[in-house]
């Protein structure tokens, strides 16, 4: 695809995201607890994800024909194929269903391997990001940057804290600690979608988090890049899409972070 149909093609995206955004808004609240279900341990999932799901996955195939779907909540077959759209169709679940402000619809997606369009919807402020490759970052129409910060001391720091997987916590602990003392303060505000995003606005300076799925960041990891920052794995290789941790900063903070991350884990 060349750039220009990439931004067409993101930007009917983005009317489809808004859209299914508003069905998620007009469910807060709603969700009885009878009808929520721990899908796995302390992660769950309501008729709301499925449905928002179902929604975006009809769309987005009509609008990108012969396309198929890596989606968290699997309501269509999982394939692999030249242009997969990768959804997570709440990121923030356990926030939607607490009426806690900060959760997100997340569209990747992939042609032939490479990560070419992201958007990222946080549905309470109806802020709308989304980056397509070559095109930069932009939130709402304006364009955007990562931030400006050169060191730690300087930086605001994002996570997700271990909720499930607690083989990598003395590492992750050991991280926190630094971060903690160098940093000029740590948020867990419970969607990485948002957590990326936020770094490709320079509302953070940096995200770090470990077990985490692709539909959780391929969104944002592609907004992060065309805002300027920089995404890899807590080894600073390639592998944060499918190797479950991923660290994105500003290339100010990057390396420093980077060096604290290897050490810890
Ligand atoms: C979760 C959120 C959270 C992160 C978890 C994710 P979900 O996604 O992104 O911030 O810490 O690791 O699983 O389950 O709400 O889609
Ligand atoms: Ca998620
Ligand atoms: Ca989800």
């Amino acid at each position: 695809m060349t750039t220009p149909e990439l931004e067409l093609l993101t930007l009917k995206a983005n009317d489809i995201i808004r859209e299914v955004g508003l069905f998620i808004r007009g469910e807060i609240g709603r969700v009885g607890a009878e009808r929520i279900e721990e899908k796995a341990l302390h992660s769950l999932v309501s008729y709301v994800d499925r449905t928002a799901e179902e929604k975006l996955v009809a769309q987005l195939g009509r609008l990108l024909p012969g396309s198929v779907f890596l989606t968290e909540e699997e309501t269509v077959e999982n394939t692999r194929g030249d242009l997969m759209w990768i959804i997570d169709p709440l990121d923030g679940t356990t926030n939607f269903l607490h009426q806690l402000p900060c959760f997100a619809i997340s569209v990747g997606l992939q042609a032939h391997g490479r990560l070419v369009l992201g958007i990222v919807y946080e549905v309470n402020r109806q802020e709308l990001f989304y980056a397509w490759e070559g095109g930069g970052a932009f939130l709402d129409g304006k364009p955007i940057r990562v931030s400006r910060a050169e060191s730690l001391k300087d930086s605001l720091l994002a996570t997700g804290f271990p909720y499930y997987d607690f083989e990598g916590m003395n590492g992750y602990l050991k991280a926190l600690s630094v971060f903690m003392r160098e940093s000029r303060g740590i948020r867990r505000l419970g969607s990485a979608a948002v957590d990326l995003a936020y770094v490709a606005c320079g509302r953070f300076d940096a995200f770090f988090e470990y077990s985490l799925h692709p539909w959780d960041v391929a969104a944002g990891a592609l907004i992060v890049r065309e805002a300027g920052g920089r995404v890899s794995d807590f080894s600073g290789g390639e592998n944060y899409l499918y190797g479950g941790e991923i660290l994105a900063a500003n290339p100010g903070v990057y390396e420093q972070v980077l060096g604290v991350i290897s050490e810890a884990f």
